[in-house]
Formats: C-alpha cells, sequence, structure tokens
C-alpha cells in the first residue's frame, strides 16, 4: 500500500505512516494569545463559529504555530441543536446555556430541514480551510454523538450528574428515542455536507457516554454511533471516522466493534495496556492527560515517552486524553509536538 502525503490518514486506514502523527484536541482556543484577540474581535461565540473566515484563520492558527497533522474544523458540537432550532448561547464564564427541551411537544418545535441552510457558513470555513491547508496535514470535520448532544439540550447546559435526561431515559423512553432519532438523522446530514465541504475525516465527540450503564450504553452511544457510522460509510467510504466514548472503559471494545469506526479516542484513564489490546482491534488514538500538559516537565516528557514507547508508531495517532485546558502554556504544546517528532520519526 502506498504511503499518501498526509500521515494522520495513513494512520487512520492502517498504512505505516511516515511519522507519527499528531493533533490535540480543542487545539484552537483560549490557551492561544492569537485566537483572544480574534475572539474579541468576533461578537459571540456563535458569531465566530458562523463566519467563515474568522473560523477558518481560528482553526488554522494551532497549525501554523505547531504544524500539527491535523487541522480541526473550528466550530462546537452545539452548532447542531441551534441549527435545529433550539436557543443556545454561550455565556462567558459560565458556559452553554439553552433553553431545555424535555417534552415530545417541545421537540416538535425543532426542524431538520433548517439544518443546512443554518449550517451553510460552517461548510463555507471547511472550503477555505482546504485551500491554505498544509500538503501533510488533513483536515477534520466533528460532530457531537447524539447522546453528548442530548444532554445539553435536555439538562439546558452543562451537568454534572445528568439527572434530569437519565431519568427521563427510564421515565419517558419514547421521549428520549426521538431525540436521539433526530439527532441521528441531524448529524448525518451535517457530516455528510462538511464531508462533501472538503472534510477529509471525521469525529464523533461522546463526551458523556461514561455516565451510561451498560444497557444504556448500548442502547444511546453504540446504536447511534453504528448508524451514523453506516450513513456516512454510504456517502463515501474513504473517509475516516474517529469515534470518542470518553470514559467507555470496558465497553470500548464492543464500541469498536459493533460501532464499525475507523479509529478509537481513548481518554486519560485507559491504562496503555487495554489500549495495546485495542489496537489489534482498531487504530487508538490519544491520550495524555491535558492537566499533565499544562503541568509541562519531566513528568510530562516521561509520560510522552511512555506513551510512545507501548503504542508505538503503526495503528497510533498521538492526542491528549480530553481537550487543551485554557490555562495551558503554548510552549508546552510546542515542546510535546517537538518530542512526538522526534520519537515518532523515520
Ligand atoms: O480546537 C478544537 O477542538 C475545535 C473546536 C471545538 C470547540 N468545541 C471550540 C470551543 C470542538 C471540537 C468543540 C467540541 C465540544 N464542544 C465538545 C466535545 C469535546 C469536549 O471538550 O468534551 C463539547 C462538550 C462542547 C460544548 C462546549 N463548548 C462547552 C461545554 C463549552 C464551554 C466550556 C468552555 O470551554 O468554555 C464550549 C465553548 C467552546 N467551544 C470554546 C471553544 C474554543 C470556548 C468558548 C470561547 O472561546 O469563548
Amino acid at each position: 500500500m502506498s504511503v499518501s502525503e498526509k500521515p494522520l490518514i495513513d494512520a487512520l486506514t492502517g498504512k505505516q505512516p511516515a511519522a507519527l502523527p499528531i493533533w490535540l484536541m480543542r487545539q484552537a482556543g483560549r490557551y492561544l494569545p492569537e485566537y483572544r484577540a480574534l475572539r474579541d474581535r468576533a461578537g459571540s461565540f456563535l458569531d465566530l463559529c458562523y463566519t467563515p473566515a474568522l473560523a477558518a484563520e481560528v482553526t488554522l492558527q494551532p497549525v501554523r504555530r505547531f504544524g500539527m497533522d491535523g487541522a480541526i474544523l473550528f466550530s462546537d458540537i452545539l452548532v447542531l441543536p441551534h441549527a435545529l432550532g433550539q436557543s443556545v448561547k454561550f455565556v462567558d464564564g459560565e458556559g452553554p446555556v439553552l433553553d431545555p427541551i424535555r417534552t415530545t411537544d417541545k421537540l416538535q418545535t425543532l426542524r431538520l430541514d433548517r439544518v443546512a441552510l443554518t449550517t451553510a457558513p460552517v461548510m463555507e470555513t471547511i472550503r477555505l480551510v482546504c485551500q491554505s491547508l498544509p500538503s501533510h496535514c488533513a483536515l477534520i470535520g466533528f460532530a457531537g454523538a447524539p447522546w453528548t448532544v442530548a444532554t445539553y439540550m435536555v439538562e439546558g447546559g452543562s451537568s454534572r450528574a445528568f439527572e434530569t435526561i437519565r431519568s427521563l431515559a427510564y421515565g419517558d423512553r419514547p421521549f428520549i428515542a426521538a431525540l436521539i432519532d433526530l439527532l441521528v438523522a441531524g448529524t448525518i446530514k451535517y457530516l455528510i455536507d462538511q464531508v462533501r465541504a472538503g472534510a477529509e475525516i471525521v469525529q464523533l465527540f461522546d463526551t458523556w457516554a461514561g455516565v451510561l450503564p451498560e444497557n444504556e450504553f448500548r442502547m444511546w452511544c453504540i446504536a447511534p454511533t453504528k448508524l451514523i457510522v453506516a450513513a456516512l460509510r454510504a456517502e463515501d467510504p474513504r473517509v475516516p471516522i474517529i469515534g470518542f466514548p470518553r470514559g467507555g472503559g470496558r465497553q470500548l471494545e464492543r464500541y469498536v466493534d459493533e460501532t464499525g469506526v475507523d479509529a478509537i479516542g481513548l481518554d486519560a484513564t485507559v491504562p496503555l495496556d487495554h489500549a495495546k489490546q485495542l489496537q489489534q482491534r482498531t487504530t487508538v488514538q490519544g491520550n495524555l492527560d491535558p492537566l499533565l500538559l499544562r503541568q509541562g516537565g519531566t513528568a510530562l516528557t516521561d509520560e510522552v515517552n511512555r506513551i510512545t514507547g507501548v503504542l508505538g508508531r503503526r495503528r497510533f495517532v498521538f492526542n491528549l486524553g480530553h481537550g487543551i485546558v485554557p490555562d495551558t502554556p503554548p510552549e508546552h504544546v510546542a515542546a510535546l509536538v517537538r518530542q512526538v517528532r522526534e520519537q515518532g520519526a523515520g
């Protein structure tokens, strides 16, 4: 098999990449001074997501500064509920605030046929990024997985215990099933549009998969993901799909086998021997603790050595176990990319 120009795509398709690929979740964002400067000019966070020239610029900022192998589209998983017609606001210092949806009546006010029009600027961002992407770098589109997006839609924002949605999943299962069905359909349309616009890889963020008990994990995490993967494959079988069921623990094998994803993102709690076992099945991505990246020093370099030592150069994408935290020194990110480059070269 010939090696492409893009190590990230090679790693995700089971080829031996020319070098160990690295990108970082939340690599664009507040830890970068150039992001903060641009963010101040953009108005609201959603305005930034829907302004192609600015969103494209923010997508490229970390790639220019650090030379990652992947550029993740600058947007947010809550763009989809917004595009469906739910009220979504990002309040400084508080996070997302949504007008909660907890009944079938309210669910019926959402409109799948609005998604394409409202998210058209996101597709324009993708086209703009494609024009200035370095040749070694691949563009990653993304969406939240249905369960994770549903938690924000039902709880009305970030949550600690997810009691409202989890109770509804037992007490009014038809409602949660209808919401998840709508999100499956919306996510499929939204991701197919991203692929048509030029996304070369897609990642599904299931940040809150880990709060689900076994049966619910199968119902609300695995089953919807499987439908999305099948629909994307039917559209374009060449686009690798990375699943990130954070906190999936011992259910990760089943997730890989049943959803058919091309790669699995691992959070920092996954032991490396488990990661190595998963690597027999698929490409693994992860799983450095973002707080260790913020900390820096020898503990960081030792841990990077340990991860790359165990997971090697094939079927492995270096990443964090979750997103970069805002007060991470950019120099630590530069040093990390350099270290992974040195270890994964040749
Ligand atoms: O660099 C990238 O990763 C690309 C852009 C991206 C953002 N959010 C930008 C963002 C991506 C891929 C996301 C995904 C996302 N958004 C997830 C899944 C991954 C994860 O981190 O668990 C989730 C759960 C969200 C929802 C979300 N968006 C929350 C809870 C918040 C508020 C918390 C916070 O960090 O402020 C956001 C806002 C957000 N999304 C910011 C950025 C850069 C910060 C907002 C700002 O700049 O004011």
